[in-house]
């Protein structure tokens, strides 16, 4: 079971609370996250991109550096931790991108691979002119299907005349091409065109977690995901995003949770379901939907496990235990706290994880 970390790139992580530990995203930051996970034996990091954020009392996510560079930088000091960047489709050309994945794969051979992002909130894109509209949100994935292809094009054969809807390329060529003639692509769709988009184009696709202390909520999704891959025979695998909220005993852990929930960044959290609703293709499952209630999505509706590190280290395990899951991305209230209290405390307690050792000091 491989276990990552979702990167605070965005200020105060994900959590959209007043009472939440309120802190800039910088690279001395996210090298000190990302260094400890990797000394921990944590197997990826992964950081997404965000445009522009939601404002309120905590300028949640008004502040927030750029994936690709951020990962380079990160790529060139550390040695065996997998590192994924965010490309946001509409905003970067594949061309550019698999020149650029190759650079880091350059620094980092083998440990680099792209997440895929489509795009859900239109502000982002329409504030620099890019936003096409809200026919996007029926045809994103079918524009994803293009940009993976035609990365993949120049990644294995150094060119792409690739010819569809949204991209024409013209004897395009890249040199040179990564060690492993490929990147691992990934992708977060929970809607079932978003799952069909992975299971088809994907290495693995992220299935969101749901509720508080519902380590297996996720059972469904995953099913669906598997079913879609096998329709698609492609062996591909499903991760899981979760939130860890963990303390001595499990009280103060729920204390902690219930101050944070408290104290709800409401207007931040208003922005974001205002965004979201935007997206009127969306099914019951696409995260447009699971998005739209505010004070309730305090932890931006992630799967969030609240308790002592015994009790944290057995949800994992049942995370671990659902068929398809092969790896589980954490984020954490206080991220360095966090993850030094996962190598420690967590992560010895979880069956899953027995074989893995912190690398000597
Ligand atoms: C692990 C993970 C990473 C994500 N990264 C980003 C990101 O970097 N930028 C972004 O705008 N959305 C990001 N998202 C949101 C997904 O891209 C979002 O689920 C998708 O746009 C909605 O697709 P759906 O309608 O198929 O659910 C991420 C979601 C997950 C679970």
């Amino acid at each position: 079971m491989e276990i990552g970390v979702f990167i605070p790139i965005g200020n105060n992580g994900w959590l959209i609370s007043k009472s939440a530990p309120q802190y800039m995203p910088s690279f001395e930051l996210n090298k000190t996250i990302v260094q400890k996970a990797e000394h921990y034996g944590l197997d990826f990091a992964l950081s997404m991109i965000k445009l522009r954020g939601f404002g309120g009392e905590t300028e949640f996510w008004d502040h927030n550096l750029e994936s690709f560079t951020l990962m380079s930088a990160l790529a060139a000091v550390t040695d065996r931790i997998k590192l994924f960047a965010s490309t946001p489709i509409l905003t970067l050309p594949p061309a550019i991108v698999a020149r650029m994945a190759t650079t880091i794969d350059s620094v980092a051979p083998g440990r680099f691979g792209i997440n895929i992002v489509t795009g859900w909130a239109p502000n982002e894109y329409s504030q620099m002119g890019l936003w096409p509209g809200e026919e996007h949100f029926g045809k994103r994935y079918d524009h994803a299907t293009e940009y993976v292809q035609v990365m993949r094009d120049l990644w294995a054969d150094g060119v792409s005349n690739f010819k569809g809807s949204y991209y024409e390329m013209d004897d395009c060529v890249l040199s040179p091409q990564p060690a492993a003639g490929s990147v691992p692509i990934v992708a977060a769709g929970q809607s079932k065109n978003g799952m069909k988009f992975a299971a088809e184009m994907a290495d693995f696709n992220f299935i969101l977690g749901a509720g508080i202390n519902t380590p297996t909520a996720i059972t469904e999704a995953t099913a669906n995901l598997m079913r879609e891959a096998d329709t698609a025979g492609r062996d591909m695998g499903a991760m899981t995003l979760f939130m860890v909220i963990a303390d001595e005993t499990d009280e103060a852990a729920q204390a902690k949770w219930q101050d944070y929930h408290d104290n709800a960044d409401l207007a931040a959290l208003g922005y974001m379901a205002d965004q979201s609703a935007t997206d009127t293709n969306a099914d019951d499952s696409s995260t447009a939907k699971t998005i739209s209630l505010p004070e309730g999505a305090v932890n931006f509706n992630m799967g969030t496990l609240v308790g002592s590190y015994e009790t944290v280290a057995r949800m994992l395990d049942e995370i671990a235990a659902v068929d398809g899951i092969k790896g589980i991305m954490l984020t954490f209230d206080d991220f360095v706290e966090g993850i030094e209290n996962f190598g420690t405390r967590i992560q010895p307690l979880m069956k899953c994880r027995a074989k893995i050792r912190p690398e000597a000091a």
